[in-house]
């Protein structure tokens, strides 16, 4: 059986050769004694013109099969020079391997998203999810690829967790209790020593804790999983469930951590032109004509970076253009982050060094005082995509942090032994892989970046 990925990479090789390809009807045109069957097999974007006529036996059962039938075809693979399309199969035997009835809700007409998100069983076949999720699969490789090249070690961090990364109070709760009746304690709080663990459980926000302990014993690690946050919301850039990409490097500091982002995106930008070229070429004449022109300039341009405080200063000037107020010490929303990156700076761009009261607990604290090393990178059309800082090695300012988060000390003893045995300065950072997924495709919602999402209200299949 040859893929028809194939066909299109190597034709000339193919020139004349009897084949068998596999696939499901994108299209049949019936002409009475000519007919044509657009057919996909799932290995690449572009579909395969097969041609056949009255002479086949069984024309007229395979002519008037419906969109989405599968199909099993042997035939002459023909070079055309002269038509619109490069090649086609001349068949000489089709088998039905499966019919599809005339209701299949896919017909060969455009179909808008917000429709197909009702269908997420049938959506992956259309032309836009397919190319998405190929996208989505080759760039999960070049992730892997680029950090496997540098020298990392892949550290995988618990789905079910005790600590509270971000410590927002946005987990689901992980629990055998009875959620009616639970067991309650003699001041009639659950008893979660009767729970499954002996104690509160959760799904993880992030896998950066669990990170920085891997790092102080490898100098470089990642993490790359699912993760679980319970916020209410209702934006096109928030999801449930969603995966995070988690950089940790030992005896660095936030400059590296940044330099590093750089070059993981640069090189995942430039693996996925190169092996999803139909695909990019689909997205940049469907969705966004500037598409493949911004990335190439991603690729080859440096990023641009300013300070929360200078941030500030630039929006403060225009703050009437914008619906939240904009003051030192106010955390930058979309509007303000797609602002300084879409009209100001024009490239990918970090942001450095917020408000303490902004971040989490673990940043490291600047010589100001009100400021810690955090770094956000915020792009054209998308807005923030990675998070991350220079973590606090100072034992005793990480504690003071600690409480004054109104966190519990105790539950962080062991984060603070990694500082008391052998701490060093260290960093990281947490890229949202759907966010890069639609930075790379311009799917402008999140939903449309996942084969299944979940979103509040939201867990169809
Ligand atoms: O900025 P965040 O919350 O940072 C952390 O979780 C750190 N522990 C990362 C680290 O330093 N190791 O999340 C990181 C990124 C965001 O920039 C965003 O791209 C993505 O994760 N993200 C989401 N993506 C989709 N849906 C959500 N609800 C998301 N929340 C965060
Ligand atoms: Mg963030």
């Amino acid at each position: 059986r040859t893929e028809i990925k194939d066909l299109f990479l190597f034709p000339s090789q193919f020139d004349s050769q009897e084949i068998t390809v596999c696939g499901w009807a994108k299209s049949i045109r019936d002409h009475k004694t000519t007919a044509f069957i657009h057919l996909t097999d799932g290995s690449c974007h572009s579909p395969l013109q097969v041609v056949f006529t009255s002479e086949l036996q069984n024309y007229a059962d395979v002519a008037s099969q419906n969109v989405g039938a599968a199909f099993i075809v042997k035939g002459t693979f023909k070079l055309t020079p002269d038509a619109k399309q490069p090649f086609e199969v001349e068949a000489s035997e089709i088998t039905i391997e499966g019919s599809s009835s005339p209701d299949y809700p896919l017909q060969k007409k455009h179909h808008s998203l917000e429709f197909l998100r009702t269908i997420p069983h049938l959506r992956t076949r259309t032309n836009t999810l397919s190319a998405t999720f190929r996208v989505r699969s080759v760039t999960a490789y070049a992730i892997h690829k680029f950090f496997n090249e540098h020298g990392f070690v892949y550290a995988h961090t618990p789905i079910i967790t005790t600590s509270d990364c971000e410590g927002a109070g946005e987990m689901f709760r992980v629990t055998t209790l009875d959620p009616v009746k639970p067991p309650l304690t003699e001041s009639g709080d659950p008893d979660y020593s009767k729970d499954f663990f002996g104690k509160p459980t959760s799904l993880t926000v992030s896998g950066q804790l669990e990170a920085e302990v891997m790092a102080l014993t490898f100098g470089k690690v990642y993490t790359f999983g699912p993760t679980f946050r319970a916020e209410q919301s209702f934006t096109a850039r928030h999801a449930s469930e969603f995966w995070m990409i988690e950089p940790e490097i030992a005896f660095a500091e936030l400059q590296d951590d940044m330099d590093l982002a750089r070059d993981m995106i640069k090189f995942v930008l430039q693996y996925v032109m190169e092996q999803c070229p139909q695909e990019m070429a689909f997205f940049n004449d469907m969705y966004d004509k500037e598409l493949i022109q911004r990335i190439n300039s991603v690729i080859e341009s440096d990023f641009a970076k300013v300070t929360y405080t200078e941030a500030i200063e630039i929006l403060e000037k225009v703050k009437d253009k914008f619906q939240y107020p904009v003051f030192w010490g106010a955390d930058l929303q979309t509007e303000h982050e797609r602002y300084l990156t879409e009209q100001v700076f024009k490239k990918p761009l970090f942001v450095i060094n917020y408000p303490k009261e902004l971040k989490a607990f673990y940043m490291r604290l600047n010589d100001d005082g009100k400021t810690v090393a955090a770094m956000d990178l915020l792009v054209p059309a998308v807005g923030e995509i990675i998070g991350g800082s220079q973590r606090e090695e100072r034992a005793d300012v990480l504690e003071q942090r600690i409480r004054e988060c109104g966190l519990n000390v105790e539950d962080y003893e062991w984060y603070l032994d990694l500082r008391r045995f052998g701490g060093t300065h260290h960093a990281g950072f947490g890229l949202g892989f759907e966010r890069l997924i639609m930075y790379m495709t311009s799917m402008a919602n999140i939903r449309d970046v996942i084969p299944f999402p979940r979103t509040p209200n939201n867990a169809l299949l």
